[in-house]
């Protein structure tokens, strides 16, 4: 399916028209993802929420604000890094999403890795992790540890939006993403 694609831009393209599960019935957007094609740093993040399937783009909301000011504490800009989620389309009602949902987007994300060749992919929250770490990864066990992936090292951390809901600190993801861009420099 993606096999012959050689641009972000011609992926993008295909991804927009993607039917391979059930969210394309209600989704309004693709979130395709956006930010440096060349980047060093790669964020995965959960799913698009309702702002962001109104107008396409990653982390528009609260914990977009939230994320900018952790990527701002790294002294890291949204043009420094390339943002996406585990699936591209809304869940119903923001619910996690199901397995099979982030296998049928795992190719799209599979070539993002492959065309943007990241160094390092941040984990922003538990489904981001347990879907290219471990199934059954804890979050509290594998935060602010760095893991060898296939051909990146991966940085799990916390999801912005636990910020927002004061269960998590913002020095911990932001120390996380320090750390993430430390790494290569
Ligand atoms: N993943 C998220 O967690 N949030 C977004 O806005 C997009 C992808």
């Amino acid at each position: 399916m993606t096999e012959n694609i050689s641009s972000l831009g011609t992926l993008q393209r295909l991804c927009k028209e993607c039917r391979n599960c059930s969210l394309a019935m209600s989704r309004q957007s693709v979130v395709f993802g956006e930010g440096n094609p060349a980047a060093k740093i790669f964020l995965l993040g959960e799913a698009p929420g309702a702002q962001e399937d109104a107008c396409g783009r990653p982390f528009v909301g609260r914990a977009g604000k939230v994320l900018d000011q952790l990527l701002s504490a790294a002294g890291l800009t949204r043009q420094d890094v390339f943002i996406t989620g585990s699936v591209k389309c809304r869940p119903p009602k923001n619910r996690n999403p199901y397995r099979n949902e982030l296998a049928a987007c795992r190719p799209w994300l599979e070539k993002q890795l492959a065309l943007i060749k990241p160094q390092v992919v941040v984990c922003l929250g538990l489904v981001a992790v347990q879907n290219i770490l471990e199934p059954k990864a804890k979050l509290t066990e594998v935060r602010g540890r760095c893991f060898e992936g296939p051909g990146y090292r991966i940085y799990p951390t916390y999801h912005p939006a636990a910020v927002l809901r004061g269960t998590v600190k913002a020095e911990l993801p932001a120390a996380d993403l320090k750390a993430a861009a430390r790494s290569f420099l």
